[in-house]
């Protein structure tokens, strides 16, 4: 009875050890997927490497795709992008009248002419998972995205700064230029 039972250890023991490898290769084929070597190519693009890539995964699914979509995070990233544009013009001329201020808020919230063209640019269409009938490429979609990495940066360093910080470094570069002028 009792050396049975030993004898049955050591069977599930060799079997574990025959199976584990399996598993292994496993996990490693699902890390590879295309969709994940994308996020990887995007971290490096953003220079900030997620502590938990499930927040940028979802930041890349739209609502079309699946009920755990980036539709919140964008709401979060669109605030963090207006909050990081004043701050850094405000920063930089601390006499910019409200005028001026608002204009650049409502250039940088447009969708067509500044989310979907900096989303565009950093290749999101290709990334964002949509359902079939969905084109990826269309503003809504591309914009929805790129707010959303920031919504997603915000939650995983459990602050808006570094976030605000790496919109700015995307797209501050065309913005600090004009305000120069
Ligand atoms: C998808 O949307 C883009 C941008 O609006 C457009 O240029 C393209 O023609 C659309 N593609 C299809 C297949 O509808």
């Amino acid at each position: 009875m009792r050396s049975s039972t030993i004898r049955c250890f050591t069977i599930f023991t060799l079997l574990l050890i025959a199976i584990l490898p399996h598993g292994h290769a496993t996990t490693y084929k699902l890390l590879s997927s295309p969709f994940s070597t994308a996020l990887e190519t995007l971290q490096k693009q953003l220079g900030y490497n997620f502590k938990s890539i499930d927040l940028l995964r979802r930041a890349m699914t739209h609502a079309s795709f699946s009920e755990e979509n980036n539709k919140a995070f964008a709401i979060l990233g669109a605030t963090v992008i207006e909050t990081s544009v004043s701050f850094h013009l405000l920063s930089k001329d601390i006499d910019i009248s409200p005028k001026e201020l608002n204009r650049r808020l409502s250039q940088i919230t447009n969708v067509d002419s500044s989310c979907a063209v900096d989303g565009t640019r950093l290749g999101l269409h290709k990334i964002v998972r949509v359902s079939p009938k969905t084109n990826s490429s269309t503003p809504a979609v591309v914009c929805g995205a790129f707010r959303a990495i920031f919504g997603a940066i915000s939650i995983d360093t459990g602050k808006s700064d570094d976030a605000g910080n790496i919109f700015w470094n995307l797209h501050g570069g065309d913005l600090g230029a004009a305000v120069a002028l």
